[in-house]
Order: structure tokens, then sequence, then C-alpha cells
């Protein structure tokens, strides 16, 4: 299928190819495949995925993030410095005539790792091999990926923090010595063989560089984090994405729609694409500032980004609870959703709003959470609170 394609160079034959979700390394992929880069675990048919707001991809979108992901470093908006670094490593590679080091790209979902991997391959003039920690179950799965490889071309590992220990150890030698360990036959009669490997580059994809062993971050010349997007990249984000889908949009509704996507490009794709269906069918021309806020509010996302169920959960600590620490499993029972649920696909963006904290005693909103609510604060008893580092 196209999605699985795209991302490579059109001269090599993929492999395993696709956005970097597989569960086995010729898998097609599926709803659960797509979340499984969320780590939140696998979260098969989770009704989240309906969430405008939600970070990871949704299987219905696949075809359209594929048209939208940027090809080059010049298309690739936003997070400067990351670029900025990035564009010299590449040149310099180049320069030298040598593949560019193990790079390894760290973020939260949605933000652009895939992209950047297809853009590196892309820059380089070298093929591109895609795969996922998952994918690889065994050391065998991953030699032969591995040996198939050209000189200079890259491999890509998505959620390469989910790589099976043993494939791990494959690993190290590859990328430090560009050998390949493998044992052959199995009982006494087993025996290890050494392979030269062709030169090439790791890119890894990681969306918790905390479950990353040592050793494995250790082999990467280069570590890339992505962070939140500010809104203007995001603006520019919406106004390409609106170009290449030909959507006729005025900059202020696309600034309207980026001040809503959460940081995440995914997320503004997936609003501009929102709000375009609602002004086919409701309206007609280009997407004003009026449109774009009268289709979000339609779909409840709100100025801060916030949906329902957001909305919700500061609504149960503010109102219901009246500014007292609530536990988790309380708060997940008040908005009808599981406890891992409100903590994976909720919790994060409220915690990095300032809107709600975990204490000792529970959730607790802040007095930003009270102010977006439209209500007077009385908010978190002082003295109770902890860095979120250390709480449970
Ligand atoms: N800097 C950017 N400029 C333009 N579009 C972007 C940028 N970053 C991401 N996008 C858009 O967001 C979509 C998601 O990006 P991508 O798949 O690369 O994210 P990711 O970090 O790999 O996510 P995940 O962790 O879920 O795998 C892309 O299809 C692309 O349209
Ligand atoms: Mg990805």
């Amino acid at each position: 299928m196209s999605a699985r394609r795209e991302v490579l160079a059109p001269e090599r034959a993929p492999a395993a190819a696709d956005d970097g979700n597989d569960t086995d390394a010729g898998s097609e992929v599926t709803a659960s495949d797509a979340t499984a880069n969320t780590d939140g675990g696998e979260r098969a048919g989770d009704p989240v995925l309906a969430r405008p707001v939600e970070p990871a991809v949704n299987p219905a979108d696949l075809a359209d993030e594929v048209r939208l992901r940027p090809r080059r470093l010049a298309e690739f908006l936003g997070q400067p410095q990351l670029t900025d670094h990035l564009d010299i490593v590449l040149e310099a590679a180049r320069r030298r005539q040598q593949p560019v080091d193990h790079l390894l790209f760290a973020g939260p979902p949605g933000l652009g790792k895939t992209s950047l991997a297809g853009i590196v391959a892309a820059e380089m003039g070298v093929g591109l091999r895609v795969t996922s920690g998952p994918a690889l179950a065994r050391p065998g799965d991953l030699a032969a990926l591995i040996t198939d490889l050209q000189a200079g071309d890259v491999l890509f590992i998505d959620e390469v923090h989910r790589l099976p220990r043993a494939v791990e150890e494959v690993l190290y030698p590859a990328m430090e010595d560009f050998q390949l360990d493998i044992l052959i036959g199995k009982g006494p009669t087993a025996r290890s063989i050494r392979l030269d490997l062709p030169r090439f580059t790791l890119v890894g994809a990681t969306t918790r560089t905390g479950l990353l062993t040592g050793p494995l971050r250790d082999r990467f010349g280069f570590l890339g984090r992505l962070d939140l997007y500010a809104p203007e990249d995001l603006t520019g984000i919406v106004l390409r994405s609106a170009r290449i889908l030909g959507i006729e949009i005025e900059p202020v509704a696309a600034a309207l729609i980026a001040a809503r996507a959460r940081g995440t490009p995914r997320i503004a794709n997936r609003l501009l694409r929102r709000v375009r269906d609602f002004v086919e069918v409701r309206a007609e021309g280009s997407i004003t500032a009026a449109l774009a806020t009268h289709g979000m509010e339609l779909f409840g996302v709100d100025e801060l980004g916030l949906d329902k169920i957001d909305r919700a959960i500061l609504d149960a600590l503010c109102r219901r609870f009246d500014g007292r620490a609530v536990g988790l499993v309380t708060l997940a029972q008040c908005v009808g959703e599981e406890p891992d649920t409100v903590e994976d696909a909720y919790e994060p963006y409220l915690l990095q709003q300032g809107l709600l904290q975990r204490t000792p005693r529970g959730r607790v909103a802040t007095p930003r959470a009270f102010t977006h609510l439209g209500m007077e604060g009385s908010a978190a008893v002082p003295g109770h609170e902890e860095p979120a580092a250390t709480l449970w």
C-alpha cells in the first residue's frame, strides 16, 4: 500500500516499509499497530483514537499523513536547532563521502521523527529500510534486514526502545564495527560466524528515551530531541498542508488551528482536515477565522486544544471535588475512562499545560484550570505539591 512505500527512496524495493508501526517485519499496518508507538501499551480499537486531538496516528489518516510528510530538510518546518544541527551532520558526511553517523530522534508522537528518517535518506541520496523495535522479534529478523543493506543505506528502527534484548545485542557490533555475529545451527553443532556489513546508518526513533538502554544510546553519534512546536511554526505547517491538499485557508484561520493543535503537527493536520470537512458541508469558499473557530468548537476542541474528556477531568477536579486531591481511579470513574487511559492519553498534556498536578494525595487542579473553566480558583492546598517526575 502506498503508505508503506512512500517513505522509501523509490529505487529500492522495501523489505518492510510503513509508517514504522509494524508488529512483524512484513506485516500490514493495523489499528493496534498504529497506536503502538504511543507507548501506553497496545491500545487496539481504542476509542481515544477518535479524538481530534489524539497525538498517535489514526489508521484512517495514514494516507494523508504520508502525503503531507516533508521530504527534504527545507520542507521540515520548525525545530530550528535540530534541523540546523542535522544539516551540518549531513553536509559533513556528504563532503567526506561517508555514511552519516547513527542518529537517534526522540520526542512525543506526531512531531516528525519518522519524517526525519525519510529526510536523512533523501538528503543523502540513499535507500531507506523501515522497521520497528517490536517487529524485530528475533536476531534473525534483524540479520535478514541488515545483510540486505547497501553501502550508505539508512535503516530506520521506529520505537527502538522496544527492541528485544537479544536483538539489541546483535545490533551493538553491527553499529560499531559493521559486523554481524550470527549463530548457525542448534545445540552442540551450532557455530557462530561473523559477517562484514556495508557501512550503513541506523536511524532510531523513540517516544521514550528513558527506556533506552545506556549501551544502545551511547552508540548513536547524534541525538535529536523534538520539542512541541511553537505556534508560528505550526501555522506554517497548516498552511503548507493546506497547499498540498488544495484547501483554501486564510492565514488567521491557520493560526487559530495551530493554536489548538497542542504543539503537534499531526494534530494540526487532523484539525485542518476536520475543519475542511466542516466548511465543505456547512459553508463554502475558503476557511475563514470564524469558520475555523466554529468548526473546532463543534468538534469540542477549545482554545487550549482541550477536548471533551480533558475538560471533564478538569471539571471533576474543580467543580465536583472543589480543588481537593482525587485518586486516579476515582477520577477515571468520574469521566468514564480507564485509569490507564486517563494517565497515558489525557494527563500528559494537562500536566504540561500546568492545568493539573500530581501530588502524593492524588490529582489536583491548578489555579489555571479554574480560570480556564471560568471559575474562581480554590485549587491545590499549598505545601503538598511534588515535582511530577517523582510521583506516581
Ligand atoms: N516539521 C514538520 N513540518 C511539516 N510537517 C510535519 C513536520 N513534522 C511532522 N509533520 C507532519 O506530521 C505528521 C506526523 O509526523 P511523523 O509521522 O514524522 O511523526 P512521528 O514523530 O514519527 O510520530 P510517531 O511517534 O507517532 O511515530 C507527518 O505526516 C507530517 O505531515
Ligand atoms: Mg513515527
